[in-house]
Protein backbone atom coordinates (compact mmCIF):
# COMPACT_ATOMS: atom_id res chain seq x y z
CA UNK A 1 0.00 0.00 0.00
CA UNK A 2 1.47 3.38 -0.98
CA UNK A 3 2.46 6.02 1.95
CA UNK A 4 3.91 9.18 2.20
CA UNK A 5 7.50 9.08 3.36
CA UNK A 6 9.27 12.13 4.62
CA UNK A 7 12.86 13.19 4.30
CA UNK A 8 14.31 13.73 7.97
CA UNK A 9 17.18 15.66 6.05
CA UNK A 10 15.57 18.09 3.10
CA UNK A 11 12.18 17.38 4.32
CA UNK A 12 10.89 16.28 0.41
CA UNK A 13 8.09 13.80 0.39
CA UNK A 14 8.74 9.99 -1.20
CA UNK A 15 5.13 8.13 -2.10
CA UNK A 16 5.44 4.75 -2.00
CA UNK A 17 4.88 1.18 -0.77
CA UNK A 18 8.29 0.57 0.03
CA UNK A 19 10.88 2.65 2.17
CA UNK A 20 13.60 3.64 -0.55
CA UNK A 21 17.55 2.91 0.20
CA UNK A 22 18.25 6.72 -0.20
CA UNK A 23 15.94 9.59 -0.23
CA UNK A 24 15.25 10.30 -4.42
CA UNK A 25 15.68 13.77 -3.78
CA UNK A 26 19.05 14.60 -1.46
CA UNK A 27 20.53 11.04 -1.39
CA UNK A 28 20.21 10.53 2.43
CA UNK A 29 20.26 6.93 3.86
CA UNK A 30 16.54 5.56 3.68
CA UNK A 31 16.53 5.38 7.73
CA UNK A 32 16.43 9.15 6.79
CA UNK A 33 12.83 8.48 5.45
CA UNK A 34 10.08 7.96 8.11
CA UNK A 35 6.15 7.86 7.59
CA UNK A 36 5.06 11.70 7.32
CA UNK A 37 3.20 11.76 10.34
CA UNK A 38 6.04 11.38 12.41
CA UNK A 39 8.47 13.84 10.50
CA UNK A 40 9.81 16.69 12.58
CA UNK A 41 9.72 19.95 11.41
CA UNK A 42 13.16 21.49 12.39
CA UNK A 43 12.58 24.39 9.98
CA UNK A 44 14.59 27.60 10.71
CA UNK A 45 17.53 27.15 13.84
CA UNK A 46 18.68 29.15 16.34
CA UNK A 47 21.76 29.26 15.84
CA UNK A 48 25.35 31.40 17.49
CA UNK A 49 27.77 32.88 15.99
CA UNK A 50 30.04 30.02 14.98
CA UNK A 51 27.19 27.88 14.08
CA UNK A 52 26.19 29.93 11.35
CA UNK A 53 29.68 30.91 9.72
CA UNK A 54 29.82 27.23 9.85
CA UNK A 55 26.07 26.86 7.89
CA UNK A 56 27.55 29.36 5.50
CA UNK A 57 30.66 28.20 4.70
CA UNK A 58 28.67 24.92 4.37
CA UNK A 59 26.04 26.68 1.92
CA UNK A 60 29.01 28.45 -0.08
CA UNK A 61 30.53 24.24 -0.83
CA UNK A 62 26.71 23.24 -2.01
CA UNK A 63 26.31 25.90 -4.14
CA UNK A 64 29.66 25.75 -5.82
CA UNK A 65 29.58 22.37 -6.37
CA UNK A 66 25.89 22.24 -7.66
CA UNK A 67 27.00 24.84 -10.14
CA UNK A 68 30.15 22.63 -11.28
CA UNK A 69 27.88 19.53 -12.05
CA UNK A 70 25.13 21.78 -14.02
CA UNK A 71 28.48 22.79 -16.22
CA UNK A 72 29.19 18.84 -16.48
CA UNK A 73 25.42 18.15 -17.50
CA UNK A 74 25.67 20.59 -20.04
CA UNK A 75 29.21 19.20 -21.54
CA UNK A 76 29.14 15.85 -20.84
CA UNK A 77 30.66 14.06 -23.05
CA UNK A 78 28.06 10.93 -23.22
CA UNK A 79 24.39 10.23 -21.65
CA UNK A 80 26.09 8.23 -18.89
CA UNK A 81 28.06 10.79 -17.26
CA UNK A 82 25.46 13.35 -18.30
CA UNK A 83 23.23 11.11 -16.05
CA UNK A 84 25.71 10.96 -13.15
CA UNK A 85 26.12 14.49 -13.07
CA UNK A 86 22.51 15.67 -13.40
CA UNK A 87 21.97 13.54 -10.41
CA UNK A 88 24.91 14.67 -8.70
CA UNK A 89 23.44 18.43 -9.27
CA UNK A 90 20.21 17.82 -7.98
CA UNK A 91 21.54 16.58 -4.47
CA UNK A 92 23.84 19.20 -3.99
CA UNK A 93 20.32 21.88 -4.77
CA UNK A 94 18.97 20.21 -2.31
CA UNK A 95 21.56 20.33 0.51
CA UNK A 96 22.09 24.11 -0.57
CA UNK A 97 18.06 24.07 0.92
CA UNK A 98 18.62 22.65 3.92
CA UNK A 99 21.16 24.98 4.70
CA UNK A 100 19.31 27.38 3.86
CA UNK A 101 16.21 26.78 5.36
CA UNK A 102 17.89 25.83 8.54
CA UNK A 103 20.00 29.35 8.62
CA UNK A 104 16.57 31.20 7.70
CA UNK A 105 17.86 32.91 5.05
CA UNK A 106 17.45 33.06 0.88
CA UNK A 107 19.06 30.99 -1.16
CA UNK A 108 22.42 33.18 -2.35
CA UNK A 109 22.94 34.30 -5.75
CA UNK A 110 24.88 31.75 -7.66
CA UNK A 111 28.40 31.54 -8.09
CA UNK A 112 29.42 31.28 -11.95
CA UNK A 113 31.69 27.87 -12.45
CA UNK A 114 33.41 26.58 -15.29
CA UNK A 115 34.47 22.77 -15.97
CA UNK A 116 36.98 20.65 -17.76
CA UNK A 117 36.17 19.72 -21.38
CA UNK A 118 36.85 16.42 -20.84
CA UNK A 119 35.03 13.84 -18.76
CA UNK A 120 37.39 11.93 -17.14
CA UNK A 121 38.83 15.65 -15.81
CA UNK A 122 35.40 16.07 -15.02
CA UNK A 123 35.37 12.98 -12.58
CA UNK A 124 38.73 13.85 -10.79
CA UNK A 125 37.85 17.51 -10.20
CA UNK A 126 34.47 16.08 -8.94
CA UNK A 127 36.59 14.11 -6.81
CA UNK A 128 38.47 16.85 -5.15
CA UNK A 129 35.29 18.51 -4.91
CA UNK A 130 34.03 15.59 -2.50
CA UNK A 131 36.92 15.14 -0.41
CA UNK A 132 37.21 18.96 0.59
CA UNK A 133 32.85 18.75 1.27
CA UNK A 134 33.41 15.39 2.90
CA UNK A 135 36.60 16.59 5.12
CA UNK A 136 34.97 20.21 6.24
CA UNK A 137 31.45 18.17 7.41
CA UNK A 138 33.39 15.93 9.48
CA UNK A 139 34.88 18.65 10.88
CA UNK A 140 32.70 20.86 11.52
CA UNK A 141 29.93 18.39 12.39
CA UNK A 142 32.18 17.47 15.72
CA UNK A 143 33.18 21.56 16.50
CA UNK A 144 29.29 22.67 15.87
CA UNK A 145 26.91 23.52 18.79
CA UNK A 146 23.65 22.81 17.90
CA UNK A 147 22.94 19.20 17.53
CA UNK A 148 20.74 19.49 14.67
CA UNK A 149 23.59 20.49 12.99
CA UNK A 150 25.75 18.27 13.74
CA UNK A 151 22.99 15.82 12.40
CA UNK A 152 22.81 17.31 9.19
CA UNK A 153 26.69 17.78 8.37
CA UNK A 154 26.84 13.97 9.40
CA UNK A 155 23.86 12.95 6.92
CA UNK A 156 25.66 15.22 4.11
CA UNK A 157 29.06 13.74 4.67
CA UNK A 158 27.68 10.59 4.68
CA UNK A 159 26.12 11.36 1.30
CA UNK A 160 28.59 13.07 -0.15
CA UNK A 161 30.69 9.82 0.46
CA UNK A 162 28.48 8.68 -1.77
CA UNK A 163 29.33 11.47 -4.29
CA UNK A 164 33.19 10.69 -4.20
CA UNK A 165 32.69 6.70 -4.81
CA UNK A 166 30.85 7.64 -7.93
CA UNK A 167 32.92 10.56 -9.03
CA UNK A 168 35.87 6.65 -9.07
CA UNK A 169 34.29 5.91 -11.96
CA UNK A 170 36.75 6.17 -14.77
CA UNK A 171 39.27 4.98 -11.87
FE1 LIG B 1 16.15 13.91 1.46
FE1 LIG C 1 26.19 18.22 -1.07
Amino acid sequence: MMKPMRCQVCGEVYLGEQVPDRCPFCGAAGRQMVHAAEWIDYDKLDLDQGDLEKCRTALGFEISNWTFYKCCVNKAGNIFNQAIFKRLAKQEMEHAEVLARMMGEEMPAFTEESCPDNDKEKFEEAHLREHRAIKYYLESASAARHPRVKEVFRALSEIETEHLQISNVYK
